[in-house]
């Protein structure tokens, strides 16, 4: 009987581990109450009527017998006897019919859990269903796909969803756009429109199968280190998207009224060169001045979250600290210029969730990036991500925060404080120019994440 409640149990976890919902959850908890009854059930019957089985034969063993009421007394032991063996059969019998309908009952509710891993795989195709578009290629690229060799015990599955934002579903129309191409052909130029979708949430993209188009006279990039500090040539990128169709031109935009993101970035002759190498005690921080802040070579490898053309990567690895450069292509081709400098910019908004372990970065840093156009929730959630992946005693270095000044004691140290930096440096400020009300401010801040 032992067994066969183990046996169940096994059947019944192989179903559990092939299916993954809560309601699965419940069914198995039933199940195992279930299987609870039925040991109590062996354990207060079936050892139970054993002994009564044995005591009665004990009591009814032939004792010593006078020689006149001998015939009798054996002849009434064997009447009890019988009496008795009678009884514990027809509780056997019991017993049995119990299990059977014990068992009926399991059987029934692993039917009930195959049925339901039946409804879960048709609510995954109604997913699939559930976008309207008629684009097969879309339903490749949000799966599920079957595993060649199976169930695998790492995922808990035996198929496999590829990555893509949940954003893109919301957005069917440009999304059915978008995945609009030749399977294995040239990828279209759309990279403005791509990345409004990426910015929706649509992250990341779901257009895997197309070669982007290369830049018509594409030529080996300029030697390390002198790409750090040298403007690509043009033939480098594919200038479609952008209202600039040169570098110089990127440059020279920074004379030109309106409103451009990182406007002066592309000159590194001009501002660019001087950033972060002067420490002006107030809200520019100069990177010596903070590496000093860590014993020496201990800041290492880095993020620098909307990190523009890449400056702040190419000053710190001057200083044998790699930093990866996170930036959107907002108006510029700023991914392009990044790598043409030999440093490594990854293509990925701030809404996404950092893809570094935790605990593994020694510094973040983020100039202008992070401001209050942010909404609380979400910059909230990207603080917690930046604090996740320093490691224990790195540093993110805020730099230029944006807000108004109700806005600094009201919101952000709070919700600074609440994360759980430590304050290294603070300094707040009015900037003065940029000629906006005396209301605006600015703050920089060097923060700590606590080493216990
Ligand atoms: C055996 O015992 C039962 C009760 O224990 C009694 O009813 C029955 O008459 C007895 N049978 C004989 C043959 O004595
Ligand atoms: C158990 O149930 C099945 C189906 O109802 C029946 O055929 C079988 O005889 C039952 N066995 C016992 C021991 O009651
Ligand atoms: C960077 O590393 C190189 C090679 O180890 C070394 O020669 C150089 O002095 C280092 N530069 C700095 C600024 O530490
Ligand atoms: C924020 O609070 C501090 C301390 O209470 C105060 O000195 C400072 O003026 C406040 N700042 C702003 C911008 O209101």
């Amino acid at each position: 009987m032992g067994s066969a409640a183990e046996e169940h149990r096994k059947e019944a976890n192989q179903l559990q581990r092939q299916c993954g919902s809560s309601r699965k959850w419940k069914l198995k908890m039933i199940l195992l109450v279930i299987l609870t009854n039925l040991v109590t059930i062996y354990i207060f019957t079936g050892p139970s009527f054993n002994l009564k089985y044995l005591s009665a034969y004990t009591h009814n063993l032939p004792l010593p017998l006078t020689s006149s009421d001998h015939s009798t007394s054996l002849f009434n032991q064997l009447n009890s006897t019988t009496t008795q063996l009678v009884a514990s059969q027809s509780l056997i019998a019991e017993l049995h019919e119990t299990l059977n309908s014990t068992n009926l009952l399991v059987q029934s509710l692993l039917i009930e859990l195959a049925r339901q891993q039946e409804e879960q795989q048709s609510k995954d195709d109604q997913l699939s269903e559930s976008i309207k578009v008629d684009n097969d290629e879309l339903i490749s690229a949000i799966g599920p796909h079957k595993l060649p060799l199976g169930h695998s015990p790492r995922t808990g599955s035996n198929e496999v969803y590829p990555s893509v934002g949940a954003g893109c579903l919301r957005f069917q129309e440009e999304l059915a756009q978008y995945m609009k191409y030749e399977i294995g052909g040239e990828c279209p130029v759309d990279d403005v429109f791509a990345q409004r979708l990426m910015l929706k949430g649509c992250e990341p993209l779901p257009r895997r199968r197309c070669h982007p188009k290369s830049p018509a006279n594409y030529k080996e990039p300029t030697p390390f280190p002198d790409s750090l500090w040298t403007t690509p040539p043009d033939s480098s990128i594919i200038w479609d998207p952008y209202t600039c169709k040169s570098y110089q031109c990127l440059v020279n935009r920074k004379k030109l009224p309106g409103f451009y993101d990182c406007k002066d970035c592309f000159d590194l002759k001009g501002r660019e060169r001087s950033r972060w190498v002067v420490d002006n005690g107030r809200l520019d921080y100069g990177i010596d001045q903070v590496l000093k802040t860590k014993p020496p070579g201990t800041i290492r490898i880095g993020l620098d979250i909307g990190g523009g053309s890449g400056t702040f990567a190419a000053r710190m690895r001057e200083r044998n600290v790699t930093i990866i450069t996170s930036t959107m292509n907002l108006d510029g081709p700023f991914n392009s210029f990044i790598a043409s400098r030999g440093l490594i910019p990854i293509h990925v908004s701030v809404s996404e969730r950092l893809p570094f372990f935790e605990n593994t970065l020694d510094i973040v840093h983020s100039m202008h990036v992070l401001s209050n156009w942010i909404p609380d929730t979400m910059l909230e959630f990207t603080l917690y991500d930046i604090y996740r992946v320093l490691r224990p005693g790195g540093i993110f270095w805020l730099d230029h925060f944006f807000c108004y000044g109700s806005q600094l004691n009201g919101t952000y140290i709070p919700m600074l404080d609440r994360i759980g930096f430590k304050k290294l440096r603070w300094n707040a400020g009015m900037k003065h120019d940029r000629g906006f009300d005396r209301n605006e401010w600015y703050f920089s801040a060097l923060l700590e994440k606590p080493m216990t």
